[in-house]
């Protein structure tokens, strides 16, 4: 009877109950005990088996009692996880972070959104007018190569977007200067992924069209955000180049963050990497959009997001950015 209820306490986590039993077959007044004073009234020839008797009682006793400890215990334990505040904020959770590719190009547009360019966006299955014809390419011209183009169809040519460049024309065909312009996005090219190379990355393409826009702006609106990009001590050059869409063009250099341009690895040894392309919209592009090239000018830029992030948080290998290797993406987890 007495084990029955004890059971029933431990079970319950009651210490109380489980005291009683204590009392009663272990203390030195318990059943136990008295068996164990009872042994001086036993004659001394009885003795050892009486002894050996009550032994074996007591070693049953206390089996059983270190059983109903643990099962206190372990009632215990439960209670406690049930026995907290529910409504307290949780720690440590699992928190996704922010990929560096969208930070990048958050802290792009927010640069330049802040001297007053807006968003723009187009589509990535694009057609040859768009990311070609109205850009000024002409038919069967090599520069098309050089773009190593995904064709989803041919005649009319449907193709996966080479650059964001598609966008502004877009843009321009469907809006009126003054325009300013920031268009990031997807693009694809048929290229062999390598550390430094993939078939898919993004870029940002920046478009400003207004009356008497010239080379200096261009020059300046870069040199700016270069240095909110990279720093204050950022240095920035601009090499003679071609694209069929702009005339003067130029490719983007910016001094090496990581010699300091010094010469090191990743600039080759000359202290410049570039960033991208830019140059004065050819006048052609103008007219192809419908906008007066006599009234209007424009310049126009685009840029590789991939490089700019690599840059910035000194990413060697461009393929890390699609792999989604946990321990690569957790150290970005500060931008939250
Ligand atoms: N679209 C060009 C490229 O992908 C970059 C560029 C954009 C150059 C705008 C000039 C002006 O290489």
């Amino acid at each position: 009877e007495a084990i029955k209820s004890a059971i029933s306490a431990a079970e319950a986590g009651n210490e109380e109950e489980l005291e009683a039993y204590r009392m009663k077959f272990i203390s030195k007044k318990s059943v136990v005990g008295e068996l164990f004073a009872e042994m001086r009234n036993i004659p001394n020839e009885q003795k050892k088996e009486y002894g050996q008797l009550v032994n074996e009682v007591k070693q049953m006793a206390d089996a059983k009692f270190q059983e109903l400890i643990d099962q206190v215990n372990l009632a215990k334990k439960h209670t406690k996880s049930f026995d907290q505040d529910l409504t307290l904020p949780p720690t440590n959770i699992a928190a996704g972070g922010i990929h560096p590719l969208t930070a990048t190009r958050q802290r792009i547009i927010e640069i330049f959104e802040r001297i007053g360019f807006n968003l723009s966006e187009g589509p990535e299955i694009e057609d040859d007018w768009h990311n070609f014809t109205a850009l000024n390419f002409p038919e069967n011209h090599p520069a098309r190569e050089m773009q190593d183009t995904f064709f989803l169809e041919k005649n009319p040519d449907v193709a996966l977007r080479t650059h964001t460049s598609s966008v502004q024309v877009r843009v321009m065909e469907n809006q009126k200067p003054p325009i300013r312009t920031l268009s990031p996005g997807r693009v694809y090219r048929n290229e062999a992924i390598s550390a430094r190379a993939h078939c898919i990355f993004h870029q940002v393409e920046g478009l400003y069209v207004d009356e008497n826009v010239g080379f200096a702006d261009l020059k300046n609106t870069l040199y700016h955000f270069a240095k909110e990009m990279f720093g204050k001590e950022t240095k920035v050059r601009f090499r003679p180049s071609f694209f069929p869409f702009t005339e003067p063009s130029a490719e983007i250099d910016i001094s090496c963050l990581i010699c300091g341009g010094k010469g090191c690895n990743v600039c080759k040894g000359s202290g410049w990497v570039e960033i991208g392309g830019s140059g004065m919209v050819d006048p052609n592009v103008l007219e192809n959009c419908g906008i007066d090239s006599k009234k209007y000018t424009g310049f126009a830029f685009g840029m590789g997001i991939e490089r700019i992030a690599m840059l910035k948080y000194q990413i060697k290998d461009l393929r890390l950015f699609t792999e989604n290797d946990v321990r690569f993406l957790r150290q970005f987890k500060p931008m939250l």
